[in-house]
């Protein structure tokens, strides 16, 4: 029997309840979910790639079919490298749409074999984006509701962290 696996890409700086959802139901569409964890030049993330990746690996501990992988450069490359050609990607709203397909034919112009398989998120985290939990914690707004404990403990250590730099 083969093993179907698939790749969940994406900078998770950090990952919220939204992702979650979309890997818990990927979990049970394939044999393995790689989440791979984009080390991105371009930007300075809030979370080091070592500090996001750790925050995954604490949520999926009990989880065998998941594991949690850093890349950087090119996703078709990296995809290429673990000979796994399937993409999940959560899609929230019509307003992901557009990126989405823009990077789903950019990856299939780069790698013919590219497959992107599209989650719908549940509803309660149609608006939810690492980037407003980046916001709201550092407002100190609550986001109980949007991202595991122990990310809202990481969140809150990283925002007292930085008050006293
Ligand atoms: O969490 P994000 O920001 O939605 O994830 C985006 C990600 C990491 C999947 C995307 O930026 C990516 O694949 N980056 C790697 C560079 C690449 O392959 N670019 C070509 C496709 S646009």
């Amino acid at each position: 029997m083969s093993n179907k696996a698939a790749i969940y890409a994406g900078s998770f700086d950090p990952i919220t309840n939204g992702h979650i959802d979309v890997i818990s139901r990927a979990i049970s569409l394939f044999d393995e979910i790689i989440i791979a964890v984009i080390e991105n030049p371009g930007k300075t993330p809030l979370f080091s790639r070592d500090e996001r990746m750790a925050l995954i690996k604490e949520q999926f501990k009990n989880h065998d079919k998941v594991t949690v992988e850093g890349f950087q450069g090119l996703l078709v490359d990296y995809a290429k490298q673990k000979d796994v050609f399937t993409l999940v990607r959560g899609l929230r709203a019509v307003s992901d749409f557009d990126y989405e397909i823009q990077m789903h034919h950019t990856n299939l112009a780069l790698q013919k074999k590219i497959e992107t398989i599209f989650l719908m998120t549940d509803p309660k985290y149609a608006y939810l984006s690492s980037s407003i939990v980046r916001q709201l914690a550092a407002l100190k707004g609550d986001v109980t509701d949007f991202v595991p404990k122990h990310v809202h403990n990481a969140l809150q250590s990283k925002y007292k962290e930085s008050q006293h730099a």
